[in-house]
């Protein structure tokens, strides 16, 4: 069995091939970022043509690497939220499309699940058939910061989000008032990796509801702190961004860790784009008294081989999704 995996939600266009047992055939990925370079962020209308453009081409080359054609695809499975509704609306049409010329099933899946299931891509580091369930996952990209409890395959409810804005999101627009391009996250790291992260106390979260989460406070102080300090940002700029990540994989890390405890859960997923962050996997490996497991090398971002393989486990489920699905651009999963 051949699954075929696609991804549109943000800025990627990306397009996947695995097979029955979540082994990847090929996995190609499409960046935009070069496109932004000029508006200082994402620009949906933008996003939405170039998916457009590139779709075909790259849906052909993960067909092409894998060494098949659309013929030996048995399923395909496509993220229909949640993200940019004319991002989205791209990769559903194709996979809608696929699925009806060449009547293959057709499974949609959460963006949110895709990103829980990158744990799972090549069977590494977990294994699909001996998951190490109750979990409790971190998932925490630019668009997204949330705890949620996995009780078994497919079985999500989440107990805490962020009030405002994502973890990736105080790191991406703290490296724009620095100069630097989308993503923030790699330069913050790369900037603040020989730093000392005790050069300066950012503000760590107050809010009293244990789960939940908040970084648009952080960002504020952040931004506001190479304004006022400017000749410090020329001298000991290292130090500000080891501090600065510091402050935020401290949150990250004391809340997650306490609602792991308060559950009591075997092991604890730490996915999305920041899950690549070093300070953070050093962190939860050094303070978790139960296994951290992260995504392999390439896999915290956004990719279509997570989709592919959570749209598996909906099939070997007994779920399909018909020509009637629909982008969702604010989908979550079970409260
Ligand atoms: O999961 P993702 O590719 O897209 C979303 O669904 O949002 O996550 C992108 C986010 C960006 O905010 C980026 O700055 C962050 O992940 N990121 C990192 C690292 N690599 C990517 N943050 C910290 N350290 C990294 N190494
Ligand atoms: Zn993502």
């Amino acid at each position: 069995m051949k699954i075929l995996g696609i991804e549109t939600s943000c800025d990627d266009t990306a397009s996947a091939v695995i097979d029955e047992n979540g082994n990847v055939l090929s996995n190609v990925l499409s960046s935009q970022t070069q496109f932004y370079k000029d508006f200082g962020g994402i620009v949906p209308e933008i996003a939405s043509r170039k998916h457009a453009e590139l779709i075909g081409y790259v849906i052909q080359e993960a067909l092409n690497i894998a060494n098949t054609d659309i013929t030996n695809i048995n399923l395909v499975s496509v993220t229909y939220g949640p993200g940019l509704v004319g991002s989205l609306i791209v990769g559903v049409e194709a996979a809608k499309a696929i699925s009806f010329a060449k009547n293959i099933p057709l499974i949609g899946v959460n963006h949110l699940e895709g990103h829980i299931y990158s744990l799972f891509i090549n069977n590494k580091p977990l294994k699909i058939d001996s998951p190490p369930f109750p979990m409790l996952f971190l998932i925490v990209s630019g668009g997204h910061t949330e705890l949620v409890f996995v009780k078994n395959h497919l079985q999500y409810k989440v107990i805490g989000e962020t009030r405002d804005d994502a973890a990736g999101e105080a790191l991406d627009k703290f490296a724009r008032a620095l100069g630097y391009d989308y993503p923030g996250g790699p330069i913050i790291q790369k900037l603040g990796e020989k730093g000392n992260p005790y050069f300066y106390k950012f503000p760590r979260l107050s809010i009293k509801s244990p789960y939940e989460f908040s970084f648009s406070g952080l960002k504020t102080a952040g931004v506001y702190y190479l304004q006022k300090h400017q000749d410090e940002v020329k001298t000991h700029l290292g130090d500000i961004c080891a501090s600065y990540e510091e402050a935020l994989t401290d949150i990250l890390v004391k809340r997650t860790l306490k609602a792991a405890k308060d559950l009591n859960v075997k092991a604890i997923g730490v996915v999305g784009g920041v899950s690549a962050n070093k300070r953070l996997r050093e962190k939860f490996n050094k303070q978790s008294k139960i296994p951290v497991y992260f995504p392999e090398k390439g896999f915290s971002t956004d990719n279509a081989a997570m989709i592919a393989i959570a749209g598996l486990l909906h099939y070997k489920n007994g779920e399909q999704s018909n020509l009637l699905l629909d982008a969702s651009s604010t989908l979550s999963l079970p409260k």
